[in-house]
């Protein structure tokens, strides 16, 4: 589509009480084809708006009198869609993310350039008017039909405009990751590296390097220096994947860059400025987490600045066939072969099965049928075998993780007859931590100091 040039004369409404900034920002605009209204204060601002008829309002966040954020929300009280670039010095960005919850702005840190300016105010304008390739093909990987995934993938594309910090929730299966990448795609930052850790796979020891980077030397077995994925991701996105699972003393450090916008990798006293947009992604309830004190509120608050949640299929059960002839499509198309159906009692049934998997469950079902079936045609009896045989979710690593340790507790509970100091000490960890971990997996170690051989699986 058509860039802004300067025969389309875009208006902009520049707001900063600094004269000497006025002037050169005023100045590049100008130069670039655009038609500026420059003036010094959010009451000012406002009063120009319906007169100017601005497309863009570039406005300063720390101002004399009405601050930034306060002439946001005042525009978008009147005019909802308008664009709001908002500039701010690195000291404020922290402050900045977090109010941003009051309306859909970006920032842009001071100092900042000419072509960074009339690059962002291009965009910007392109993706306010819905022409810009990223918002015309927003979210094209995404397949649905149902009412709640259209609004949401409708404020995920406005989101995607900005830097705004997102929060994913939704369970196994749902599309989270899928989501975090669209997002990605449909931003300015889509050039840049889209990096994602799963938090819950990592141990914490490694976490913590991994995100954030070591020097050589920093412990034993750092033979090199090392970049964190947060440098990786520098000038893009990065995807905390399963943050719920993120250890305590890592949630701190990472409470810190996202104050900072700086990394300090392990073993360094310098911290490395990083610009990365951080969306982060959890099947857990992270307010419960909070209540009960293995999330920190501090962190909650700074990651939840925008929360987007995915429906599970069931409640979407309209996204079920387009869903299943996607996968029939892919399915052909890389097998090459001739792209199967579903008899439509089958399509019937799988409407109206439960999916506790979701949509990768879905995924798994129709690859077997696929995989299963010589004819043209997968037949009722098929999707219902193969509902059967697919275990209801493949487990999440952390769920699996879970499983594994409650059976290990308990086999350290048998071994030692419900000895709690014994069976502490055969697992490594003292007895608080120990009985700690009891708790969390609802395990009586009364149940094991019996003498009575302990009966089949709990
Ligand atoms: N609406 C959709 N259209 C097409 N494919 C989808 C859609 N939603 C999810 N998928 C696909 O389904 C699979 C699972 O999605 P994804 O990994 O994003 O889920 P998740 O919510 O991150 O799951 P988990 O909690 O297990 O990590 C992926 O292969 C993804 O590409
Ligand atoms: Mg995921």
């Amino acid at each position: 589509m058509a860039e802004p040039t300067k025969s389309m004369q875009y208006r902009v409404l520049l707001v900063d009480d600094d004269r000497d900034m006025i002037s050169l920002l005023s100045s590049w605009l100008k130069d670039a084809g655009f038609e500026v209204d420059p003036v010094m204060s959010g009451s000012e601002a406002i009063a120009r708006i319906d007169v100017f008829r601005p497309h863009l309002v570039i406005t300063d966040l720390v101002m004399q009198g009405m601050d930034g954020m306060t002439l946001l929300s005042k525009i978008h009280r009147q005019n909802p869609l308008m664009p709001v670039i908002m500039l701010s010095g690195k000291a404020q960005i922290a402050d900045a993310v977090k109010a941003m919850h009051l309306g859909i702005a970006e920032f842009l840190t001071k100092p900042l350039t000419k072509d960074e300016l009339v690059a962002r105010v291009r965009y910007t304008l392109r993706l306010a008017a819905g022409e810009s390739d990223s918002g015309a093909n927003f979210g094209k990987e995404i397949i649905y039909r149902s009412e709640k995934i259209t609004q949401l993938l409708e404020q995920a594309k406005l989101l995607a405009a900005t830097d705004v910090t997102i929060l994913i929730t939704g369970a196994t299966g749902t599309g989270k990751e899928a989501l975090a990448k669209a997002i990605h795609e449909g931003s300015a930052r889509k050039d840049q590296p889209f990096v994602a850790i799963n938090c819950a796979a990592i141990p914490e020891q490694l976490l913590e390097s991994e995100l954030f980077g070591h020097e050589k030397g920093a412990f034993t077995g750092a033979q090199t220096k090392h970049e964190g994925l947060f440098q990786a991701a520098n000038k893009g996105t990065i995807l905390l994947d399963e943050v719920g699972d993120m250890p305590l003393s890592l949630q701190v450090k990472l409470l810190r860059v996202l104050q900072d916008f700086a990394v300090r990798p392990v073993g360094s006293v310098r911290g490395i400025p990083v610009n990365v947009r951080v969306i982060s992604a959890t099947n857990t309830d992270l307010e419960q987490g909070v209540k009960s004190s293995r999330f920190r509120e501090d962190l909650y608050y700074r990651l939840n600045v925008v929360p987007l949640h995915l429906p599970p299929l069931g409640e979407r059960r309209e996204d079920i066939q387009p869903l299943l002839n996607h996968f029939l499509k892919r399915v052909g198309q890389r097998d090459n072969k001739k792209r199967k159906r579903f008899a439509p009692e089958a399509v019937e049934y799988l409407a109206s099965a439960p999916w506790p998997g979701n949509i990768r469950q879905l995924m798994n079902v129709v690859e077997l049928c696929c995989a299963l079936t010589n004819t043209d045609i997968i037949p009722l009896a098929m999707a219902q075998k193969a509902l059967r045989d697919q275990p209801a979710h493949v487990q999440t690593l952390k769920d699996a993780k879970e499983d594994f340790e409650r059976s290990y507790l308990v086999s350290v509970l048998r071994v030692t007859n419900g000895h709690v100091s014994h069976a502490a000490r055969l697992a490594g960890r003292n007895r608080t931590e120990f009985y700690k971990l009891l708790k969390q997996h609802h395990i009586e170690p009364e149940e094991f100091r019996t003498s009575r051989q302990a009966t089949e699986e709990d």
